[in-house]
């Protein structure tokens, strides 16, 4: 990547002085969105951001190749309309975002999905639920990528959890941590679900508790994978096992609000902010 690439990238969102600045030193110290796109390399599967932010992965897929369809979510409507003007402004195809909250909904999806710098302000109890729906929107092709702090005693957890509350009572975030995950449940969450995970440590020049986790469906995946005669992933499944077991991933959509489906298609005047306003006022 070139190393002007997070200039380049925090022009789109200007003149917002805030998110400019936070996209190029973000962009600039964090190794956050190289280490998805290592993850991602070998997919080309359409790609779901749970917690998207302001948009930043989108920019970065498209500056590294990554062509396949991006949506992302967030329950930020702010952050939205940031996401949605800097990818306008960046001319990026086939990008959309919705507006959806993750404590009580999960988009339909089928492919890869990205959960980054997310889980700790979810709920925990909506941690389990979260998961599984993400496993269950995966394909054969695709990957979930996870980076999250682990619940682990040391400074760099402290000092995670301290910056996550200032930047919620300085007004970044619209929500406070509340518990990062344990590995041994997430470890156990995914081996119930027979599906292969890689942990490793992704903090770059970063003093921060962060782990990127790498899960991909696996041969003892609970999954009924089957081939259609030209190849295809078939995404049939046996009623009595992961469907009923997982209700939460059967489409929710109770806030889900069109931001953007598609830049080419949609023009820029149907994201009203009134819009916006109308979405954050619903939460
Ligand atoms: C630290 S930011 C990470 C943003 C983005 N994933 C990235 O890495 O650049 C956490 C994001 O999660 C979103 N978020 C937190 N709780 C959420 C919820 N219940 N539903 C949807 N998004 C949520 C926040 O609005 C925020 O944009």
């Amino acid at each position: 990547m070139p190393a002007s690439l997070p200039r380049t990238i925090a022009e789109h969102y200007r003149p917002h002085r805030h998110h400019y600045w936070y996209a190029r030193i973000k962009l600039a110290t964090d190794p956050l969105y190289a280490g998805v796109i290592d993850a991602l390399r070998d997919s080309r599967e359409p790609l779901l951001d749970l917690g998207c932010g302001i948009g930043l992965l989108a920019h970065w897929l498209r500056a590294s190749g990554f062509a396949a369809d991006y949506h992302g979510v967030d329950n930020d409507a702010a952050k939205l309309e940031a996401a949605v003007e800097s990818t306008r402004h960046a001319q990026l195809d086939r990008v959309s975002f919705t507006h959806v909250d993750l404590a009580s909904g999960f988009p339909e999806h089928e492919g890869s999905v990205t959960l980054l710098d997310v889980l700790q302000f979810v709920p925990p109890a909506e941690h389990a639920r979260l998961i599984d729906a993400a496993i269950d929107s995966l394909t054969i092709d695709s990957v979930l990528v996870i980076r999250s702090g682990l619940q682990r005693p040391g400074w760099r957890l402290r000092l995670t959890r301290a910056v996550d509350r200032f930047s919620r009572w300085w007004g970044w975030m619209n929500a406070g941590p509340q518990r990062y995950p344990q590995r041994a449940d997430l470890e156990a969450a995914f081996e119930a679900r027979g599906v292969e995970a890689e942990f490793e440590p992704l903090r770059g020049r970063t003093p921060f508790e962060n782990w990127l986790i790498v899960v991909r469906l696996g041969v003892g995946s609970n999954r009924i994978q089957a081939q259609d005669g030209h190849g295809q992933q078939s995404r049939e499944t046996d009623p009595g096992e992961v469907g009923n077991q997982h209700p939460a991933s059967d489409p929710i959509v109770p806030e889900e609000r069109p931001y953007r489906r598609d830049h080419n298609e949609v023009e820029h005047d149907d994201v009203k902010h009134g819009e916006v306003d109308a979405a954050q006022a619903e939460e």
